[in-house]
């Protein structure tokens, strides 16, 4: 079976794209190469950083490779926090940023949002990208305790909860991630 590289370090990401691609591919981590380092996201758009972070592992590594990296965008906040979601408020902390994010707002009357990843697949030397959007609105104020990130303030299109009031399951159906990982999923499927 072809060995493919997901450069995450994250062991719960890597399981679900291991549970669609069994039998077809054998997906690795950083973990299973024993890459412990970080590979530091300097780009400004997550094009570039999925990009650059396949790069890294298909370099070093000199295996087939995919990296993502999503986001959060508001156009009231001329893209903004973008690829800084993580680090919004400086402090690594999610409810930091939320906070920051729902002060920033304050004086806006658009509040609309959507959240972004893009895959990069580098895959018999030729870089692939999968992108996935969910649009949404920002809450004025936080509701639910699942989820990560900015999730108890972003309310999906069509709904009338957030994403941190959503089961898992419910979230992966609609979600950026989900998208852009599909769109991978179909193609290495006509490949094979
Ligand atoms: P990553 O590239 O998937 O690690 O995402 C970068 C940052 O974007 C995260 O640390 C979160 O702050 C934010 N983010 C990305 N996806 C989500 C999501 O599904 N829910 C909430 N926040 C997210």
């Amino acid at each position: 079976m072809p060995q493919l590289v997901f450069a995450t370090q994250n062991e719960h990401k890597t399981e679900e794209i291991r549970a669609a691609l069994s039998g077809q591919y054998e997906i690795l981590n950083l973990n299973d190469l024993d890459f412990s380092g970080e590979i530091e996201e300097t780009e400004h758009t997550f094009a570039g950083n999925a990009s650059l972070k396949s790069k890294f592992v298909a370099d070093n590594f000199k295996l087939d490779c995919f990296a993502d990296d999503s986001g959060l965008e508001l156009l009231a906040l001329n893209g903004a926090p973008g690829v800084l979601s993580s680090r919004y408020a400086g402090t690594g902390n999610s409810e930091d940023n939320m906070d920051l994010l729902l002060k920033n707002l304050e004086e806006k009357t658009d509040r609309s949002a959507r959240f972004k990843t893009v895959i990069s697949l580098l895959h018999n030397g030729e870089n692939h990208l999968f992108e996935g959007i969910i649009n949404g609105t920002i809450r004025t104020e936080k509701a639910g305790r699942k989820g990560f990130g900015y999730d108890a303030i972003f309310q999906p299109d069509g709904y009338d909860i957030t994403f941190a009031e959503m089961t898992m399951e419910e979230k992966n159906k609609i979600s950026h991630r989900a998208l852009a990982l599909k769109k991978m999923i179909d193609f290495l499927k006509q490949k094979r």
